[in-house]
């Protein structure tokens, strides 16, 4: 049997609508933020990510998707292109090339898109995930920052979820990062051969990413190592400050945490993560921060931003855990029970009209079936009313409409039967 690829899912029934319920609500709270949907290609040229992510991080090295576009011109070589694995370097590209940063600012984006990394899937890890992001740009202030943070955080609360923590740090900015780069290097060298086979890779070109390796030895050096917030350059420290700040003024708590380094490289000063004991192994619910250097790695002026994106899958597990996403199953209004060929062809046509008018009703294309048959899919069907129609029911000029919770059974003119079972459903909605 051919399946679906490993780490990558269909989505179906009940968990389709858990996920419909949570984009419309967060769609919502996010339009609520001044932010308007931006949706970018599946499909980007591999420059995008090379040059806005890093040569030296795990998603561009490791965990790309590629694909040789076939269209290249006779003789050329092939252009490779990406599956995204994130929407940043996306939206900053879709930005720059529609010349919104020429526009007046700030601009506030957010998208709910599918992301494809080529990990080791596991609980909460996956090879298509699903990010909804927000993209605060224009705005180099740490009021910016922090409104961003500050939505973040009310996404989650709005669910009712609180068991997450709130970690931030400032990973400085290109004036102050390469002498504590080198501050850094100095107090791992003596300790390479302590370090695990991954992190002795990282030593050279990201020595950062040491800080949040989860590895215990690793991890017990790193508690030790110089921190960056203690080597900012003054423009940042005031702005780290003041980001700390905004958070408190707004209520929302925060710890500090000198492991926050982020696993791409085009942040600069605040970064983010939300963390929730709900997930397991995979604990990032969602995380961010500013990225004011971006513009420059595609050439282009600065434009300051900050943003972050969320895992769906990540949340959606998180609301089931605390039993916080109940979606109602949706019911049928009503199913049909023809008995007789003359009752199918009214009832298959009223149910048509029916449906077109935006009431969902149910009834079974077998014709030729007995009542015990039909009451039995009726019941399976979970619809509020059955109604019966057979020989007898158009001589008289009645229809009968079972409530199926009472078993009360109640006549019902044909000739209105269109605007009757209209007015039911509206009186019940
Ligand atoms: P990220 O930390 O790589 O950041 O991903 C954001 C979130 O996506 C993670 O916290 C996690 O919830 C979810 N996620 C990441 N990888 C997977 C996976 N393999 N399976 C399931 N969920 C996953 C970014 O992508 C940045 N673009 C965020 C950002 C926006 N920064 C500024 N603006």
């Amino acid at each position: 049997m051919i399946k679906a690829v490993r780490g990558m899912h269909d989505l179906l029934g009940d968990t389709a609508s858990q996920w419909q319920k949570v984009e419309s609500h967060v769609r919502s709270l996010l339009e609520g933020f001044g932010y308007t949907e931006i949706r970018t290609p599946v499909l980007e040229h591999i420059e995008v990510f090379t040059q806005a992510v890093g040569e030296g991080t795990d998603i561009v090295e490791k965990q790309m998707y590629t694909v040789a576009d076939r269209n290249s011109a006779e003789g050329a070589k092939p252009e490779t292109l990406v599956l995204r694995p994130e929407a940043t370097s996306s939206v900053v590209r879709a930005v720059l090339e529609n010349q919104l940063h020429r526009a007046p600012h700030p601009h506030r984006f957010f998208y709910i898109l599918p992301m494809f990394r080529y990990e080791r899937p596991q609980k909460g890890r996956l090879r298509q995930f699903h990010q909804i992001g927000a993209e605060l740009m224009g705005d180099s202030s740490p009021e910016a920052d922090a409104e961003s943070i500050v939505l973040l955080d009310a996404v989650f609360r709005s669910f009712g979820l609180t068991d997450f923590e709130v970690c931030i740090n400032s990973v400085g900015s290109s004036a102050c990062r390469p002498q504590y780069k080198e501050k850094l290097k100095a107090y791992f060298q003596p300790h390479l051969a302590a370090l695990c086979v991954d992190c002795q890779k990282r030593f050279e070109r990201a020595t950062m990413r040491i800080l949040d390796c989860k590895v215990p030895g690793c991890r017990a050096l790193a508690e030790k190592a110089p921190r960056m917030v203690d080597h900012l350059d003054p423009e940042s420290t005031l702005h780290f400050q003041t980001v700390q700040k905004r958070l408190s003024q707004a209520g929302v708590s925060f710890v500090l945490d000198p492991s926050i380094v982020r696993g791409l490289d085009y942040y600069s000063r605040t970064a983010f993560e939300f963390t929730s004991s709900l997930l397991g192994a995979q604990s990032a619910l969602g995380g961010g921060g500013r990225y004011d250097e971006l513009t420059a790695r595609f050439g282009e002026d600065p434009y300051p931003a900050v943003g972050w994106a969320l895992g769906l899958e990540r949340l959606v597990m998180a609301l089931e855990a605390k039993e916080l996403l109940k979606v109602p199953t949706r019911k049928p209004r009503f199913f049909f029970a023809p008995m007789g060929d003359k009752a199918f062809e009214e009832l298959y046509a009223l149910a048509l009209r029916l449906k077109r008018a935006g009431i969902w009703v149910e009834m079974s294309h077998e014709q030729g079936k007995k009542v015990k048959w039909l009451m039995k899919q009726a019941d399976r069907s979970g619809a509020a009313h059955t109604l019966i129609l057979g020989e007898d029911e158009l001589a008289s000029g009645q229809a009968l409409l079972k409530n199926m919770a009472t078993g009360e059974q109640a006549s019902i003119p044909w000739q209105t039967i269109e605007e009757d079972l209209k007015r039911r459903t509206s009186e019940h909605a």
